[in-house]
Parts: structure tokens; C-alpha cells; sequence
């Protein structure tokens, strides 16, 4: 653990997290591609699911080392693990790379050890296939500390420094229920996104002609405030773009348009009483249009 938090504020790999995130950003601008690799249409991080697979794959062939006659199955698992790391490691690049500063520096090691694994299991691979099977056990050996290693750090990154939860996901359970008023319709301006409380919550309000809607303003992603984001059309819908990475919201539902962000950000029901009070109470997702 003191080992993970120390990566958080190791300065010296501030350069190279700058360096390669700007190769990253380029190599994958937003878009379709860039979204599945976040896993925008699972509604949840592609990466974490995928790293079960090379994971699986050789524990299972270091497991299979200490079972005689197992060694053809064991060079399976070992290939099956360094075919699966290739989309598990796009996945995670993708991820990183719209991440805050102390996320990335454990990003980095946590990807460093993946990389370590994996050449280490290519060079087990190869041994075994040079019939050098004791050296090849070894490496798997080595190769499954490193994985291991990785492991930790990446559930490092995922609970305590909360990369890929997400950070509105509590507005739900503590807006009260029932109808609330929120503020006069008439000082809404039209076609901008605006910031009220309701209570101790923050609400990003958009009036567009005579609708009115409203979602968390902390953005599910990393927590960004939404009313300080543009309003555009996109997926059919006016939508909100968060001004930290760009994750796309529609407004009507809070549905994910655009990623970083996969999880769906908290909307509200609206509706304008005869007196023009916006009054806003906890709402269940619609279903968005297409
Ligand atoms: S905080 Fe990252 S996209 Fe909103």
C-alpha cells in the first residue's frame, strides 16, 4: 500500500505521463473507436473485464506447471494470455490517458508490470518451445509476480483513487424524494447550462425553449463540473460535454453519448409549475431515443 501511495506523488514520472499521453490522445482522438475501448456501450470500463482474461489464461498455465504432463497445455494458456493482452493493454491506454496526475503515476506501474509479465511469459513461451521447460516454469513464475503486482496496483487505482467508479453515482440516494422547488424558469438562461443546489447537491440546468432538464453536475467520469461544459447536438439529442475530458451527456436522460465516462450521470424529472417554479425530484432514467 505505501508503495502504491508513494507512486501517486513519485514527481519523476510527471515527464513521461505528460509525453505519453499526448501520444495516446492523438493515437486515439474521441470517437466511436476510442468509446468502445473505454466501453462506453457496456456502460462500464472494457478494461477491468478484460484483464481477467490474460490473468486467467496464466495463472491457470502456472498452475498447470505443477501437473505432470500438462506442459502442451500449459504453452496454450501461455500464447492464449499473450493474445489477449494486446486489446486488455488498448483498453487500459485509452482509460489512462483521461485520468488525473496521481492516477496516471500508478497507471504507469501498473502498466509497467503488465509489460514485465508479458515479455516474461513470451520468453517462457519461447524456452519451452526451445525444450528448455524448467527455465520457461521459471519465467511463467516471474511472469505471474509481476501480474500479481499489476493486480494490486490497478485495484489501487480503481478503489482508493477511484478511477472508473462512478463519482455522481451517490446523488440518487441523497436527493430527498418528492418534488422540490429548484428556482423561477425565467431566470434560467436559454440554451446554457447553469449550476443550482438542491440542498446540499449541485444540479446543472439547461432550459432549451419551454424544456427544462436536469442532471448531478459532477460529472460521473472524475467528478468535472458540468455547467461549466458546452451544450451541443450529438446522438440525436442536445447534449452536455464535460470541459475536463470531454465525456458527452444527453441532457433529456443523462445517457453516455461520448465517453471517458460509462456510467449513465444522474438525471432529475422536471416540471415548470403554473407560477413557472422548476421543480425537479430524483428521476428514473428514461429510455434515450435510439
Ligand atoms: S471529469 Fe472526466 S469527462 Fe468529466
Amino acid at each position: 500500500m505505501r508503495v502504491a501511495e508513494r507512486l501517486e506523488h513519485a514527481r519523476a514520472l510527471a515527464g513521461a505521463a505528460a509525453a505519453l499521453t499526448g501520444l495516446v490522445r492523438r493515437a486515439l482522438p474521441a470517437g466511436r473507436p476510442a468509446d468502445v475501448l473505454h466501453g462506453v456501450p457496456f456502460g462500464q470500463p472494457a478494461h477491468p473485464a478484460l484483464t481477467g482474461l490474460p490473468l486467467g489464461f496464466w495463472t491457470s498455465a502456472t498452475v498447470l506447471d505443477f501437473v505432470p504432463g500438462s506442459e502442451r497445455a500449459a504453452r496454450t494458456l501461455i500464447a492464449l494470455g499473450l493474445v489477449t493482452v494486446m486489446p486488455t493493454a488498448a483498453t487500459g491506454w485509452a482509460d489512462w490517458s483521461a485520468l488525473h496526475r496521481e492516477q496516471q503515476r500508478v497507471g504507469l506501474a501498473h502498466a509497467a508490470s503488465g509489460a514485465c509479465a508479458a515479455t516474461l511469459f513470451a520468453a517462457s513461451l519461447l524456452a519451452r518451445s526451445a525444450g528448455r521447460a524448467t527455465t520457461g516454469r521459471l519465467l511463467s513464475a516471474g511472469g505471474l509476480a509481476a501480474v500479481t503486482a499489476g493486480g494490486y496496483l490497478g485495484r489501487h487505482l480503481a478503489f482508493p483513487l477511484g478511477a472508473g467508479t462512478s463519482h455522481a453515482e451517490p446523488v440518487t440516494h441523497l436527493a430527498p424524494l418528492g418534488w422540490h422547488d429548484l428556482c423561477q424558469a425565467a431566470e434560467l438562461p436559454e440554451g446554457r447550462a447553469v449550476r443550482r443546489r438542491l440542498g446540499y447537491l449541485a444540479l446543472v440546468v439547461i432550459r432549451e425553449g419551454s424544456g427544462v432538464s436536469a442532471l448531478a453536475d459532477q460529472c460521473a467520469h472524475l467528478g468535472g463540473p458540468l455547467h461549466q461544459g458546452r451544450l451541443e447536438s450529438a446522438g440525436g439529442g442536445s447534449c452536455i460535454v464535460c470541459p475536463w475530458h470531454g465525456s458527452t451527456f444527453r441532457v433529456a436522460d443523462g445517457s453516455v453519448v461520448h465517453g471517458p465516462a460509462t456510467a449513465r450521470q444522474p438525471a432529475f424529472e422536471v416540471r415548470v409549475s403554473e407560477s413557472g417554479v422548476v421543480q425537479v425530484r430524483p428521476g428514473k432514467p428514461r429510455p434515450s431515443p435510439g
